[in-house]
């Protein structure tokens, strides 16, 4: 199997399907409702230290034990732990990641589905069908649970169809396509009457917020969500990545590209809620900016019926980069099953995804029609415990795991003379101790809060 594995073709095609895994629903509605909630660009500037800081450390140890092994997170933790308990827990935990990834792609299936009844409902108003229009924008359970569906077949689509072919292809088609809809949203959105006091409130920090512990609880786990870490997924593309690429670099690449996409859509969305303010929309729940899911669903979409024409144009522009944005990033969550599925099993890969992938969307009905109890504790115990307790265990991993030799053999293939980088001075030590340190201490201030 490990002969004929495949790879990304080129640094360009891994840093696309790399970035657009990490360029989510995270980037765009996320970070824009994080910074509405904890104090504009308070939030932003400390967001920005700790993508570097924690993030982009914790995204180094995936992409090398990745790299290292080319292998699925099961086979590759194994591989790097020593032989006996080490080995089991090891196993264990690769495995509990996988669990961890399918159970955010149940929950994201199901909002990603959100995004495609609305631009369904977007292009069913601009052909004349008012009422199909009403049926796919009104919340109903067999609403959600048909556009779920479409987008899981999507998924599992790509997905199948194999790393170069599926995901190195779609990822380089829908994410240079999404980046243009976002410039040309944010272009059209800050020339509105109205956008400048949200440009306002978005870019000058309220600077009593800075030190407020939830803060900075609610940018780390927006951090590692959106970098996609801690239930393998960079692992795994790492695993995929040529021995010939530089992987510090490609790291802080990714980390940067992502960081600027989160910054552009708080861009779009903190201005659009000023305009709909402007045209009578009400932005402010109480004190604070309408967040989660009212802002997408209810300030937007009156933002967009109040503008006529030019309002039809904007909605499928709006939710079609939202579609996709959540489809380059939720073939890189199905990748973590498949993989060790292709690696372990007989199964071909196409067979693979279509049976965890229905297996998945199983667990995204059951939460729609429970959606009540299931739909937040979905959210909290994947997102807020396992991704920052994965990231600190895979962290450990790097750090303890591998010996310097392998480290440095591995970080040297692509990047000659790494011995005399800043990285190499810093990131061996860091992610052995200090990383996995605050991450644990802002960790147990998230629970006790
Ligand atoms: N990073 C994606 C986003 O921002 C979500 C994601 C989480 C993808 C975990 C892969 C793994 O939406």
């Amino acid at each position: 199997m490990q002969g004929n594995r495949e790879e990304f073709s080129s640094r360009l095609g891994f840093l696309l399907a790399a970035t657009g895994s990490a360029v989510g629903l995270g980037n765009v509605w996320g970070f824009p409702t994080n910074t509405a909630d904890n104090g504009g660009a308070a939030f932003v500037a400390v967001y920005f230290v700790l993508a570097f800081a924690l993030a982009y450390p914790a995204l180094m140890a995936e992409l090398v034990i990745g790299r290292h092994t080319r292998a699925n997170i099961c086979t590759a933790l194994q591989q790097i732990s020593p032989p006996g308990t080490g080995r089991k827990m090891a196993g264990f935990a690769g495995f509990y990641a996988i669990i961890v990834a399918s159970a955010i792609l149940v929950f994201y299936t199901l909002v990603a589905g959100w995004m495609l009844a609305w631009l369904i409902a977007a292009v069913c108003t601009a052909i004349g069908l008012g009422d199909m229009a009403t049926w796919f924008a009104s919340s109903s359970l067999w609403r959600d649970i048909l556009c779920a569906g479409i987008f899981a077949v999507f998924t599992v689509a790509v997905v199948s169809s194999g790393v170069h072919h599926g995901i190195e292809r779609w990822s380089s088609r829908l994410l240079p396509s999404l980046l243009a809809l976002l410039l040309a949203l944010i272009a059209y959105v800050l020339f509105q009457p109205g956008a400048l006091e949200g440009l306002r409130v978005y870019l000058v920090p309220d600077l009593s917020r800075l030190l407020e512990p939830q803060l900075l609880v609610s940018a780390m786990g927006q951090a590692f969500f959106s970098l996609s870490l801690g239930v393998g997924t960079m692992l795994v593309y790492g695993s995929y990545l040529s021995k010939d690429e530089n992987l510090p670099a490609i790291g802080a690449m990714v980390t940067a590209v992502d960081c600027l996409v989160a910054f552009l859509a708080g861009l779009l969305i903190i201005p659009a809620m000023f305009v709909a303010q402007q045209l009578g929309i009400t932005i402010y729940a109480g004190d604070a900016l309408i967040a989660g899911p009212d802002l997408i669903f209810q300030v937007l979409p009156a933002l967009f019926e109040s503008m006529g024409l030019a309002g039809i144009v904007i909605a499928i522009a709006f939710f079609a980069l939202m579609s996709m944005a959540a489809l380059t990033s939720s073939i890189s969550i199905l990748e973590v099953p498949v993989a060790l599925a292709v690696e372990k099993t007989p199964f071909t890969r196409p067979r693979a995804s279509w049976m965890i992938g229905s297996a998945i969307f199983v667990g995204t009905v059951l939460v729609s029609v429970f959606f009540d109890r299931l739909f937040g504790w979905v959210v909290t115990v994947t997102t807020q415990y396992s991704q920052p307790l994965m990231g600190i265990a895979l962290c450990l991993f790097a750090g303890w795991a591998m010996n310097r030799n392998q480290l440095l053999a591995e970080i040297r293939s692509g990047y000659d003379n790494v011995e005399n980088s800043v990285f190499w001075k810093i990131w061996p030590f860091y992610v052995r101790l200090i990383c996995p340190l605050l991450i644990a201490a802002t960790f147990i201030q998230s629970v006790f809060l």
